[in-house]
């Protein structure tokens, strides 16, 4: 009978899910299109399956995102993503049929193109064309110029150029581009800038449009605004250390405009995280590069410093909104990276190398340790006085106390105890044991190491 193509049903589902796990393997795909189906944008026309003979063997998704317009504003524009096919049937033409059924719909919409991230030797041939020639821009910097294309439906038309803003489905769930090739072994074990980018892309997508003057919880004082402002100082900041080996002249990081009126933080913040991005990409992570630290003075540094500093404030951002559609949580290897982040880079600032100068208000001279438990990898951290020393699995200084009985233990999930390490304590995350004092000044310390 050939391939059939039809609207999706709910009873397709979980062979959906099947196919998306044969398609793409380890890849996050299949909540990603469970986040979509609950988006704004999403239209259950616009789900289509392909069947061959009664089974479902091809599936893509057409959804309502926005094209942030060059000439202000935005309007919505329809993206196709994910397309997959069984591998068992793949270059029997399944694809190229479900492609011809996302774009009758997309022209039945009135629509002058449909968008997608890809492959141009896949779509090249089904007649998609490179976006820039319409004007339109990725979503993110980890998109290669050539991956964004659309499908022509009209002409170009310089009043529907701009940049893509996907919907916060997207960042949530994967993100957006390729990853950067990491080197666990240079000690580079991450794609930090890829995060960086997801993270910056999902506050980017749930701060257009909302009320930027509600409070965030975790930073008394501040609001949306304000966090938005200051994460672009830091950033500006970042890529003024890596220049010029100094922090720039503190230009406030509140969101005024030298008076008292507050501005737009979000076209700023949205052009810092890509400039910072495009900065830090540029250079190989082993390139040596200006920081505020002894520790590590190379590009790689800095990566890492940008997304531990948007990761900690993601979530801010995300216990501050009304009622976040898509929670997430941060990634645990990434959390790991910030666990050790924390305690090796901005603890080492208190072994010597501290610029801000000062040592932490009340030292002891006993030594006392704390036994940190997450992601079945023990870390034991000593206060000695105002040295902190860390050793075990994600720790950076070797000792020799891997056996000393600690005095607390404290164990949790790798995102609830990377954040409680930056002073947000998700509500009974976190199993503290042991002597209340010592868990305290542990937590004086990493406070004073983070200051
Ligand atoms: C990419 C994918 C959807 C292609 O589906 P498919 O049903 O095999 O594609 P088709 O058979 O319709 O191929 C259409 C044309 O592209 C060619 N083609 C197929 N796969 C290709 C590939 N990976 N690279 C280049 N060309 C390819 C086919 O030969 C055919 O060319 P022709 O019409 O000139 O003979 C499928 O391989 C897949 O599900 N991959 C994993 C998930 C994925 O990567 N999805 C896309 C990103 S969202």
């Amino acid at each position: 009978m050939g391939i059939q193509v039809r609207q999706v049903s709910s009873a397709d589902h979980p062979v959906v899910e099947a196919l998306l796990h044969e398609a793409f393997g380890d890849e996050p795909v299949a909540p990603l299109v469970t986040a979509l189906r609950r988006c704004s944008g999403y239209v259950p026309e616009f789900e289509l399956v392909a069947e061959d003979d009664g089974e479902v063997v091809g599936h893509v998704m057409l959804t309502w995102n926005h094209l942030l317009l060059d000439a202000g504003g935005r309007r919505p524009i329809l993206v196709i993503a994910p397309l997959a096919v069984r591998p068992d049937r793949w270059r029997c033409g399944i694809g190229r049929t479900l492609i011809e059924g996302v774009v009758r719909l997309a022209e039945a919409a009135g629509e002058p193109f449909a968008v997608l991230e890809g492959d141009p030797a896949y779509y090249g041939r089904l007649g998609f064309v490179a976006a820039s020639a319409y004007g339109v821009r990725a979503p993110s910097p980890t998109v290669p110029e050539v991956a964004c294309q659309l499908y022509p439906i009209a002409g170009p038309d310089p009043a529907i150029a701009g940049r893509v803003m996907y919907d916060e489905a997207f960042w949530a769930h994967g993100g957006s581009g390729l990853p950067e090739a990491t080197d666990p072994d240079g000690g580079y074990p991450l794609p930090y800038l890829f995060h960086f980018a997801q993270l910056n892309g999902w506050i980017e997508a749930v701060t257009y449009g909302a009320d930027l003057d509600i409070p965030v919880t975790a930073c008394p004082g501040w609001t949306l605004r304000d966090l938005l402002a200051h994460l672009e100082w830091a950033y500006r900041a970042a890529i003024c250390w890596d220049r010029t080996g100094a922090a720039p002249v503190p230009a406030g990081e509140r969101a005024t405009d030298g008076g008292t009126s507050p501005r737009d933080p979000l076209p700023g913040f949205a052009a810092a995280w890509r400039e910072t991005h495009t900065t830090l990409l540029a250079r190989p992570p082993a390139t040596s590069s200006r920081g505020w630290t002894s520790a590590d003075r190379t590009v790689g540094a800095w990566r890492r410093r940008m997304v531990h500093e948007v990761a900690v404030h993601a979530a801010d951002v995300l216990e501050s909104l009304p009622s976040p559609r898509f929670p997430w949580r941060i990634d645990d290897a990434l959390a790991l990276d910030g666990i050790d982040h924390t305690l090796g880079v901005f603890a080492a600032r208190l072994t010597g190398d501290t610029p801000a100068g000062g040592t932490p208000a009340d030292c002891e001279s006993r030594a006392l340790t704390v036994r940190l438990t997450t992601g079945n990898r023990p870390v034991t951290v000593t206060l000695d006085g105002q040295r902190l020393t860390v050793t075990g699995d994600v720790a950076v200084v070797p000792g020799s106390i891997r056996d000393a009985v600690p005095d607390a233990l404290i164990e949790a999930e790798p995102a609830d105890l990377y954040l409680w390490l930056w002073g947000r304590t998700p509500a009974g995350a976190v199993r503290v044991d042991g002597d209340q004092r010592t868990v305290e000044r542990f937590l004086e310390a990493t406070r004073y190491a983070r200051s």
